[in-house]
């Protein structure tokens, strides 16, 4: 008899083949808010759920998944919505999908740069609202990437895979992180241990941070006021790094002089404060969302998933 796998969103076709292949598989196919109460009666005789950032996987609902659940697989590289602490406690196991997102993050993460330097969204607004006039020599001006200072905060599989990206379009990088990378991975990246000197020299500061307690609002009005004058914001990583009030009012004030985000600390609820201003990009947690990278990660969760349930390791394993 096939393993009972109870998966909490729609999938993509092969994920959802290769599921029911291999497990007994109930889906859910929650759309919008995640229910807790419906999850855990799908859990009964199973042995394995695939869940989605979207999922919030706290201590109080682990504590009532049934003993027969082995192991969770997010769909996900962050884990910041499950309780990592509590699954250990109960002996859960918890796999996610590192390395196969990285590089469309990245993408992503240009993409917002570029967008927010060279004013793409507004542009795009005013031609849709019919209020284009013509080409004139000072008509919506932005600046250049080209030259210009990337600093990567959080110097993971997402920012290597971003600096060379930025290179190629001749800038330079500098990073900030917990420890200095080897030299193979830094690929001429300049590492920064001072927060105050990094911040300082960034044209462009990309986030790239884990979410949690340890990171929430870790982009606030005191280290905002560190950055280079005229700085660009751009966050890939998770929406509560961010004091949104501080960056709001340092948009409005012009002394971050754009900003791209595509991640928002109560997804899909995008503070107000944003919505009225120009200069700012604002997508809709798009960084994983290509077709081959969601694929990637779907099978890559239940690769973890078969592991655990057969005993063996799996580089995957957070928990
Ligand atoms: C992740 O994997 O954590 C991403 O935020 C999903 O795109």
């Amino acid at each position: 008899m096939k393993p009972r796998l109870v998966v909490t969103r729609t999938m993509p076709e092969a994920v959802v083949a290769r599921a029911i292949a291999d497990y007994e598989t109930h889906f859910l196919d929650i759309e919008g808010r995640f229910g807790a109460d419906k999850f855990l009666a799908a859990l009964v005789g199973a042995s394995a759920a695939l869940v989605t950032p979207a999922d919030r996987i706290d201590a109080g609902l682990i504590a009532r998944i049934p003993a027969c659940v082995k192991v969770i697989g997010t769909f996900s590289v962050g884990t910041d919505h499950i309780d990592l602490a509590a699954a250990r406690g109960r002996g859960l196991a918890v796999v996610n999908t590192p390395d196969v997102l990285s590089f469309a993050t990245a993408e992503l993460a240009l993409t917002l740069m570029l967008m927010a330097v060279r004013r793409a969204g507004e542009g795009e607004r005013v031609v849709r609202a019919l209020g284009w006039k013509g080409w004139t020599p000072n008509f919506m001006l932005g600046t250049s990437l080209e030259g210009k200072t990337l600093g990567i905060l959080g110097m993971g599989r997402i920012g290597q895979a971003l600096a060379p990206i930025a290179r190629g379009l001749s800038m330079r990088v500098i990073y900030h992180n917990r420890r200095r990378l080897r030299p193979d991975l830094e690929q001429g990246a300049v590492f920064h241990a001072e927060e105050a000197d990094f911040l300082g020299a960034c044209d462009v500061l990309s986030i790239h941070l884990p979410g949690g307690a340890a990171t929430r609002h870790w982009l606030n009005a005191g280290r905002i006021a560190r950055i280079r004058p005229g700085a660009i914001v751009v966050n890939t990583g998770r929406g509560a790094t961010i004091d949104d009030d501080a960056l709001i009012a340092a948009l409005v004030s012009g002394r971050i002089a754009a900003a791209g985000l595509d991640v928002f600390a109560e997804e899909p609820a995008v503070p107000s404060g944003y919505l009225v201003l120009e200069n700012v990009v604002l997508l809709p947690h798009l960084g994983s969302a290509t077709r081959e990278t969601r694929v990637a990660m779907g099978l890559l969760a239940l690769d973890g998933i078969d592991a655990v349930l057969a005993g063996r390791a799996a580089a995957s394993r957070v928990v």
